[in-house]
């Protein structure tokens, strides 16, 4: 497959480029400044672009199987975040390029909580994180409705950090996955492995998942 990755130099996105290079995938990695191209595997076709930008989106997007938006704004501001979310869909509707956004878990609810909000759980985001909760819950209000792109976001755990690729996870809709400690967690490793699992063999259409061990 053909997959351009914005945000590859981040924490998700290098390791999402990384597994994807790894399956044999044609991988498209954009950063914002070129400075950061040498932070990139030199297996990836490395490229500059910005995911605000509907000219790169298009220009980036042209023939590709798959998109994979990685990025985070420094401030974790919801409005800048709703604008590249709606940048994104804009470029891709005129391409018809399906898209895979690794969005945030602040909109999961909470099994066993009668519908409350990881955003509203202290247990899961502290309340001086919940600006970053709140960008990522106008994310995902910014894709529901979206009809014209076939997309899908994944929800990571609340608790997602660099570690070992296991290969192992499992999947959940709207809530949570827990395991039986009430624990919720990913290695990031294993969130790319989630990623071009969904890549190469789509289950999400214009719906939300998540996963976690
Ligand atoms: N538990 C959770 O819910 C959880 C935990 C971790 C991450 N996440 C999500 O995973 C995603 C990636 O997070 P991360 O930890 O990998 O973030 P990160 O390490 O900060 O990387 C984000 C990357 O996005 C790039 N970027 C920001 N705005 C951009 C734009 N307009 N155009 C192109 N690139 C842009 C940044 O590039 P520059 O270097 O140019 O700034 C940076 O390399 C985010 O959506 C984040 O919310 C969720």
């Amino acid at each position: 497959m053909k997959i351009t990755v914005l945000g590859a130099a981040g924490n998700v996105g290098r390791r999402i480029v990384n597994e994807a290079l790894s399956r044999g995938h044609e991988v498209t990695a954009v950063v914002r400044s070129a400075d950061r191209i040498h932070e990139l595997s030199p297996a990836a076709i490395g490229q500059t672009g910005d995911a605000s930008n509907i000219h790169d989106i298009v220009r980036l997007s042209t023939g590709q199987d798959l998109v994979v938006n990685a990025t985070r704004s420094v401030t974790s501001n919801a409005e800048e975040v709703v604008i590249v979310t709606e940048t994104i869909m804009e470029g891709l509707a005129s391409t018809g390029v399906r898209l895979l956004i690794v969005g945030g878990a602040a909109s999961l609810t909470v099994p066993g909580a009668n519908g409350k909000k990881v955003i509203d759980d202290p247990q899961f985001l502290a309340p001086s994180l919940r600006h970053i909760g709140e960008a990522s819950v106008a994310q995902y209000e910014a894709c529901r409705g979206e009809m014209r792109v076939d997309w899908s976001y994944l929800s990571p755990p609340a608790d997602l950090k660099p570690g070992k690729r296991t290969g192992q996870y499992r999947l959940g809709g709207d809530e949570m996955v827990v395991d039986s400690q009430g624990t919720s967690t990913l290695s990031i490793e294993d969130l790319a492995v989630v990623v071009l699992d969904e890549a190469e063999t789509p289950r999400h259409h214009q719906t939300r998942f998540t996963a976690a061990y």
